[in-house]
């Protein structure tokens, strides 16, 4: 249903300087700013499932939907949905997939909510016959009767999300693009918008993408997660694999004084490199030798009383690994929205 080439999306911006000084020198300045918000991700999803789309904030999700709904075009690589080149063929696209972004509604702030409905309608040309069942269904597993005929600016939070979701829907699209869908909501309404995800999909196949840092949306709907981080793709596969092997993983670099010692650590059957993705690496600009291990199977001490025994040590962090400190932001949002 998606796929998705090597794309790349680079945002170039005048170079700001600091200051007001510096807000004047850019004035008369040309230098530019390339950032990279996506780098060369591939993907490809098939009809029917429904992908957790992660990653910190500022990690290149949106900008990536952006690209896969044809609102951007990407800097480099292709990307299909449907058969469809999203960004060259705009109206066609629009036809087959629906959005909502959780921070702004899609409907008409002023009217009541079943006009927004038959706007929509004529918008996608859906069938009197069909928009009557299709607005039968959504009624029942969004339960948007009791509110139907209320202005969308009267809506609460959940109510609007229900209806932003159900107009996302109205033309029964083949893929549904979610971004932050339940943020801010409470568990009842959560519950309630998950449950419909989930009946729409089962029901029509629908193809869903949702990004999320709610732990609960993915673990309830997610069959299949892909973690971004600083626009690459680093994880793509199921919560339950991401758990296992990245969330027991920690990270110790510590400065060494005498670094040509480090030969005299036989790495492998010190930490039994190779094993469960254990790791070492030297950088030499700053002296550090870093090793990355399985907290159920190595302990800190363990590590550093082994280096200690061949060099000085300097100093020491211990980091988490990209892929599980992201693991531990997602649950830690999960957390503080009350699971
Ligand atoms: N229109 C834009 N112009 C310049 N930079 C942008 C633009 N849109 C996004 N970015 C930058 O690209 C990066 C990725 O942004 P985004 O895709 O919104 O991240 P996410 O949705 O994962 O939080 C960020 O560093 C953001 O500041
Ligand atoms: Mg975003």
């Amino acid at each position: 249903m998606i796929e998705v080439k090597n794309i790349s999306k680079d945002f170039v911006s005048p170079k700001k300087y600091p200051g007001l000084k510096g807000a004047v020198k850019g004035l008369f300045s040309n230098e530019k700013v390339v950032k990279t918000a996506v780098d060369d991700i591939s993907f490809s999803i098939r009809k029917g499932e429904i992908v957790g789309y992660i990653g910190s904030n500022g990690a290149g999700k949106s900008t990536t939907i952006k690209m896969m709904t044809g609102i951007l075009t990407p800097t480099k690589g292709t990307c299909r949905v449907a058969g469809i080149n999203p960004n060259q063929n705009r109206k066609e696209n629009a036809k087959n997939i629906g959005v909502v972004f959780g921070q702004r509604t899609q409907l008409w702030w002023d009217l009541p909510l079943g006009e927004s409905f038959t706007i929509l309608k004529e918008i996608y040309d859906v069938p009197a016959e069909d928009f009557s069942a299709r607005m039968d269904f959504l009624n029942d597993v969004l339960e948007l009767q009791d509110f139907i005929d209320r202005p969308v600016r009267t809506l609460s939070l959940g109510q609007r999300m229900r209806a932003d979701l159900g107009a996302a829907l109205l033309h029964n699209p083949k893929v549904l693009y979610l971004d932050e869908p339940t943020i801010g909501l409470d568990l009842v309404v959560k519950d309630n918008i998950r449950r419909a995800i989930k009946q729409i999909n089962e029901k029509y196949q629908t193809t869903v993408i949702l990004t999320t840092h709610d732990i609960g949306d993915i673990e309830e709907l997610c069959s299949r997660i892909i973690i971004i981080d600083e626009g690459k793709l680093i994880y793509d596969g199921s919560l339950a694999n991401l758990k296992d092997t990245y969330g027991n993983k920690r990270k110790i670099s510590m400065e060494i004084r005498q670094p040509w010692k480090l030969k005299e650590l036989h790495l492998e059957e010190t930490f039994g490199v190779g094993e469960d993705g254990c790791s070492t690496e030297f950088i030499e600009e700053t002296n550090s030798f870093c090793v990355t291990f399985d907290k159920h199977r190595i302990q800190v001490p363990q590590v550093l009383s082994a280096v200690m025994e061949v060099t000085e040590v300097k100093d020491v962090q211990i980091q988490e690994t990209e892929l599980a400190q992201i693991v531990k932001e997602i649950y830690n949002h999960g957390t503080a929205e009350g699971r």
